[in-house]
C-alpha cells in the first residue's frame, strides 16, 4: 500500500515522479504529494487529497523547478485521507521532507515523548512522527542526516520504506527499507527510487532491491552506496529488469483489467512456457528440491483474497493429484493461529504482487518453525519470492488492474503443474492422467480465447443486472472457489454484495434469501455433480429467483430450467476454475463499467496490501 518514487539527477524532476506515480497508483489513490529540492535550496512540498491527476492539476501554477524529489501516492492507514495526512510530511523546522510505505506500530510511543520535547503535529500520521523523530534525533546528537535517520530507524517497531530529503544536504536522497519494498534504478545520468520497478523502467533496466534493514545512500553524481542498520557496507548486487513499456499501457483498452483479461491467452502460455515437455512437468523448484516434496506430510498453503481463491482450487489438485494432504490459510489467520508446523511440512505462499504483509509474516514464522516454504508469485524479485526458499513464478506480467484477473489464471496453471509435477515424484499420477491433463493444459490459451468470445453477449447481459443490490454465486467440487472468486470479483468493482457458497450448502441458510430480486450465478461445467448441481438451480427456480448459468457448450438439461446460460468449451474438470473464471470476471466488469464505477481503482482498496 502507497507508492512512493525518488528521483536525484541533472534533469528536472517533477515529470518523473508524477509519471512514477501514476504507474504506483494501483497501490493507493486516496491522496498525492511531491517535495522537491531546487536551486535555491527551497524545499517546495505539494499534496492533495485525490488521485495523481488531482496533484498534477494543483501544481500546474507552482514552482515546481528542481532536480531532486521524492513523491507519494497514499492508501490511507493512521488518519483520513485528507490534505494534512497527505505525504510527504515535513519536519517541523521545514527542513527534511519523507515519503513512508509501511506502519509505524508504535508511532503513539514516539509521538507522546515527542510532545514532552515540545513537538508539535500537524497530522494524523505516523509518517510525520517518523520525521519529526529524524529532526530531533539531528539536532539533539548534532548529527548528519545519515546518522539521523538511522537512529531514528532503530526506534521504530513496525515496516516501511522511506525516502528523505533534507536542505542541509541538497545533493542526497535518503532511502530506506524493513517489510516494504524499495527498488533504486541505476541510470547514466540520474538514480532513481520506486516501490517497484515500474516508474523506473523507462529509464533504465539497472536495478537494486534493497534488503530489510539496509539504508541507501544516494547522493548526485556518484555511485550509490548501501549500508546495513548496523553501518556496515552492504553489497550492491545490480539485476537487469525483464519488464517492458508496453506491458505498463493500456495498449487501446479502455481499463487495464479489461486488458488483463484479454491477455489470459498469452499470459496462460507464459506461464506453461518450457514447463510442459512432451506430456511432462519440469519445474525446476521442484525438481531441485524433489527430496522434500517426494517426502514431505503435508502442505500448507497461505495466502490472501484471490491468492487464498487459488489456494483453495490448489488444495483440490494436490490432493486429487498428488495425494498429499492440504490445508489452506488465510495468511493473517495462519499467523496468530498458533499453527502445529514441522520440518516435513511445505508451506506453499501465493501472492501475485509477492508484497503482501500479512503473507510475509505467515512465511517468516513457517520457516522459523522449520518449515520448507514455497513461492508462487508474480512479480520478480519481489519481497515473497525472495523469502522463499525456492518457488514457481506465474510470469503473467504486470497486472496492473487493482481486481486480480491473469494473475489468478496463471496461479491455477502453475498450482495444476506443481500437483502434477508432485505426482510425478509421487508415483501418484497414472500416465493416463498426466496426458489427458498435460494435453489440456497445452490447450488452454485457445480455450481461453474461444471463451473470450463471450464477451458481447455478458456485456448484454450485464445491463439486466447493473442495479441489483445483491448476488449470490453457486459451485461446487472445483468450483466453489471459483464462485468465491466470482463474487469477489463483483463486490470489489461495482460494490454489489455478492457472496458465493459451496451450491449445496445453500439449503442451510442463504436459500432463504432467495427472490425475484436476487440474481444467483450458478457455475456448472460438466462434472462429476453436473446431476447435483441441476437441483440446485432447481432449488433456486423454485423461489422465484433469476440464474445465470456457466455450462459446457451443449448442456441441453440446463439451459431449459436457467433464464441465462455462458457456455464455455469442454475441459477435464481440474482445469475448469481457469475458463470459468473468464465469463465471471467479465460479468463483473461489465456490471461494474454500466453502474459507472471506476473498475481499475476501486474505492478503499489498493493493489498490494503491505499493512496488516
Ligand atoms: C482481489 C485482489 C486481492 C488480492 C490480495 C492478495 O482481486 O486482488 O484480494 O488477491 O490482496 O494479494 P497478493 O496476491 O498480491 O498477495
Amino acid at each position: 500500500m502507497c507508492g512512493i518514487v525518488g528521483y536525484i539527477g541533472n534533469s528536472q524532476c517533477f515529470p518523473v515522479l508524477i509519471k512514477g506515480l501514476h504507474r504506483l497508483e494501483y497501490r493507493g489513490y486516496d491522496s498525492a504529494g511531491v517535495a522537491i529540492l531546487n536551486q535555491n535550496n527551497e524545499l517546495n512540498l505539494y499534496k492533495t487529497r485525490g488521485k495523481v491527476a488531482d496533484l498534477e492539476n494543483f501544481c500546474q501554477s507552482k514552482e515546481i523547478a528542481g532536480s531532486i524529489g521524492i513523491a507519494h501516492t497514499r492508501w490511507a492507514t493512521h488518519g483520513e485521507p485528507n490534505d494534512i495526512n497527505a505525504h510527504p510530511h515535513m519536519s517541523a523546522d521545514g527542513n527534511i521532507a519523507i515519503v513512508h510505505n509501511g506502519t509505524i506500530e508504535n508511532y503513539n510511543v514516539l509521538k507522546q515523548a515527542l510532545t514532552k520535547h515540545g513537538c508539535e503535529f500537524k497530522s494524523e500520521t505516523d509518517t510525520e512522527v517518523l520525521v519529526q523523530l529524524i529532526q530531533y534525533v539531528k539536532e539533539t546528537n548534532n548529527c548528519t542526516l545519515i546518522e539521523a535517520v538511522t537512529e531514528a530507524l532503530s526506534q521504530v517497531v513496525g515496516a516501511y520504506a522511506i525516502a528523505v530529503v533534507d536542505r542541509d544536504t541538497p545533493d542526497t536522497i535518503i532511502a530506506a527499507r524493513k517489510s516494504s519494498p524499495l527498488v533504486i534504478g541505476i541510470g547514466e545520468d540520474a538514480t532513481y527510487l520506486a516501490s517497484d520497478a515500474t516508474p523506473i523502467i523507462d529509464y533504465t533496466d539497472k536495478v537494486v532491491y534493497l534488503n530489510d534493514d539496509e539504508i541507501a545512500i544516494i547522493k548526485k553524481n556518484e555511485p550509490l552506496r548501501v549500508i546495513t542498520s548496523d553501518n556496515e557496507p552492504s553489497n550492491i548486487d545490480i539485476k537487469t529488469l525483464k519488464l517492458s513499456v508496453s506491458q505498463l499501457e493500456k495498449g487501446g483498452y479502455p481499463h487495464f483489467m479489461l486488458k488483463e483479461i484479454f491477455e489470459q491467452t498469452s499470459t496462460i502460455e507464459d506461464s506453461i512456457r518450457g514447463r510442459v515437455v512432451n506430456n511432462h512437468i519440469q519445474l525446476s523448484g521442484v525438481n531441485e528440491n524433489s527430496e522434500k516434496f517426494a517426502s514431505a506430510d503435508r502442505i500448507i498453503i497461505v495466502a490472501c483474497g484471490t491468492s487464498w481463491h487459488a489456494g483453495l482450487i490448489g488444495k483440490r489438485l494436490l490432493q486429487d493429484i498428488a495425494r498429499v494432504p492440504v490445508e489452506v490459510e488465510y495468511a493473517s489467520e495462519f499467523r496468530y493461529s498458533n499453527p502445529v508446523i514441522t520440518s516435513r511440512d511445505i508451506v506453499i505462499a501465493i501472492s501475485q504482487s509477492g508484497e503482501t504483509a500479512d503473507t510475509l509474516a505467515a512465511i517468516s514464522l513457517a520457516k522459523e518453525k522449520g518449515a520448507f516454504v514455497y513461492g508462487i508469485c508474480n512479480v520478480v524479485g519481489s519481497s515473497i519470492a525472495r523469502a522463499t526458499d525456492s518457488g514457481t513464478y506465474i510470469h503473467v506480467g504486470p497486472e496492473i488492474g487493482v481486481a486480480s484477473t491473469k494473475a489468478f489464471t496463471g496461479q491455477v496453471t502453475v498450482l495444476t503443474m506443481l500437483a502434477l509435477a508432485i505426482g510425478q515424484l509421487r508415483k501418484t499420477v497414472t500416465p493416463d492422467t498426466l496426458v489427458r491433463v498435460t494435453s489440456a493444459i497445452e490447450m488452454l490459451p485457445a480455450l481461453i480465447k474461444e471463451t473470450l468470445g463471450l464477451n458481447k453477449a455478458i456485456e448484454k447481459l450485464s445491463n439486466t443486472y447493473t442495479y441489483v443490490h445483491n448476488f449470490l454465486y453457486l459451485g461446487r467440487g472445483y468450483n466453489y472457489p471459483s464462485a468465491l472468486e466470482g463474487a469477489l470479483k463483483l463486490k470489489e468493482i461495482s460494490y454489489i454484495h455478492a457472496e458465493g457458497y459451496p451450491a449445496a450448502e445453500m439449503k442451510h441458510g442463504p436459500i432463504a434469501l432467495i427472490d425475484h430480486e436476487l440474481p444467483t450465478v450458478v457455475i456448472a461445467p460438466m462434472d462429476e455433480l453436473h446431476d447435483k448441481i441441476i437441483s440446485n438451480i432447481q432449488q433456486v427456480k423454485a423461489r422465484g429467483g433469476s440464474v445465470i448459468a456457466i455450462v459446457t457448450k451443449g448442456d441441453k438439461a440446463i439451459k431449459e430450467i436457467a433464464d441465462h446460460v455462458l457456455e464455455i468449451p469442454k475441459i477435464p474438470e481440474c482445469l475448469s476454475p481457469i475458463i470459468v473464471s473468464i465469463p465471471l470476471q467479465l460479468l463483473a466488469y461489465h456490471i461494474a463499467v454500466k453502474k459507472g464505477c471506476n473498475v481499475d481503482m476501486p474505492r478503499n482498496l489498493a493493489k498490494s496490501v503491505t499493512v496488516e
